[in-house]
């Protein structure tokens, strides 16, 4: 018989896929202002967006790392390696998005080409890094956070 699902659990499980779709989400609006580089960049839009990945990541991780480690590592216990390497691509990736937000600014502020070259290839280095780790996160991460919300 199954026993009723925890409501910490039920509220990680919702949670982390609102959070794993909101950084989906930012991957295409980063892909997009790479894309839209040098010419076609809205100034507007490219800063709003740097505002929110900073905040959504550092939301998203803190989400993971307080309410959703914790219920893999106490359903599994040989976990603990992969939720180190985990946070550590979340640091890494805030990193990153602090020095986009940067770059982003400096671009807006100037609107130099060798800074648009510089930005998009930062820009595309985040995006690519952070869709790898959210493929894990859905196809590793989710299933075992579903398999312990129901244990
Ligand atoms: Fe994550």
């Amino acid at each position: 018989m199954q026993q009723p699902l925890q409501s910490s659990h039920l509220i990680g499980l919702r949670d982390f896929g609102v959070c794993l779709e909101e950084q989906f989400d930012l991957c295409v609006k980063l892909e997009d202002l790479a894309d839209s580089l040098p010419s076609k960049v809205d100034t507007r839009v490219a800063m709003m967006l740097a505002r929110r990945l900073q905040s959504a990541l550092r939301r998203c991780h803190a989400l993971e790392e307080k309410i959703v480690f914790p219920v893999l590592l106490s359903a599994q216990t040989d976990i603990a390696a992969i939720l180190d390497r985990l946070r550590q691509e979340h640091l890494e990736d805030e990193y990153h998005a602090n020095d986009v937000y940067d770059a982003i600014q400096a671009y807006v502020a100037t609107r130099d080409r060798k800074d648009a070259e510089q930005l998009g290839y930062m820009l595309r280095c985040l995006f690519i890094s952070l869709r790898r780790h959210l493929a894990f996160d859905c196809d590793y991460v989710l299933p075992l956070l579903r398999r312990a919300a129901v244990l």
